[in-house]
């Protein structure tokens, strides 16, 4: 049985819709069940109800073999696994935003979780940065002066609007990703192979 570790909050929905467009179906409310091990209908794969930020962790440890999550993520944990797979669902851009008026090559402080993009971004303008790490609503911090701009995700861009932020530089494109544990890939690749195909071609067929 292949155990594949689910990304727990806003792409679970669309995730579980492409299981089961794929032939899977999860023996669980998901989204209302408090257990973390969910098994499938198939009998043939049983899911971990994981944080985002630990997928990574529980796919390169080998407790799972396969893990969705998100490419911001992924990026972020440098973590020595296989990426197999772009379901080309949860879409979103890394930014650098703040007030209208900042000038992106004066900046000194960024708030973000994602400090590897943010290093990376002002290291490559020759911008050396103070990253203030903050875990959630990073817009917060240029509205209360505790950063010039912030390092996130944006998927709408209602959530910059109604603070009255700005994009000043797009940084990458975001998906969701599907990676696999390195032994698993080899020593039970039938398996990891029969499962992405399935979900290959849902990606082809465009379910969403
Ligand atoms: C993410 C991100 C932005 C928001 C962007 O936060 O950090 O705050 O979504 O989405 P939008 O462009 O559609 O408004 P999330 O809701 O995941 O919560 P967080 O602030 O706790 O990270």
């Amino acid at each position: 049985m292949l155990t594949v570790a689910l990304t727990k909050g806003r792409i679970l929905g669309t995730t579980v819709e492409m299981l089961q467009a794929a032939g899977f179906s999860p023996d669980e409310d998901v989204f209302d069940t408090r257990k973390y091990i969910v098994p499938d209908r198939s009998g043939t794969v049983r899911y971990l109800l994981a944080k985002p930020v630990d997928v990574p962790t529980y796919v390169e440890h080998g407790a799972a073999d396969i893990g969705f999550v998100g490419k911001d993520v992924l990026y972020e944990a440098q973590a020595d696994l296989h990426e197999l797979l772009d379901l080309g669902i949860g879409v979103c851009r890394m930014v650098v935003a703040g007030p209208a008026g900042v000038d992106v090559a004066g900046v000194r402080r960024v708030a973000t979780k994602y400090h590897r993009y943010a290093h990376d971004y002002f290291r490559k303008h020759g911008r050396q940065i103070e990253v203030i790490d903050l875990h959630g609503s990073v817009e917060l911090a240029p509205l209360t002066g505790l950063a010039d701009c912030i390092v996130d995700i944006v998927e709408t861009g209602q959530t910059l609007r109604e603070n009255g932020l700005v994009v000043h530089a797009e940084l990458a494109r975001v998906s969701t990703r599907v990676v696999a544990n390195r032994r698993s890939y080899q020593l039970r690749a039938a398996e990891v192979d029969d499962f992405i195909d399935r979900l290959r071609n849902r990606v082809k067929e465009g379910v969403r």
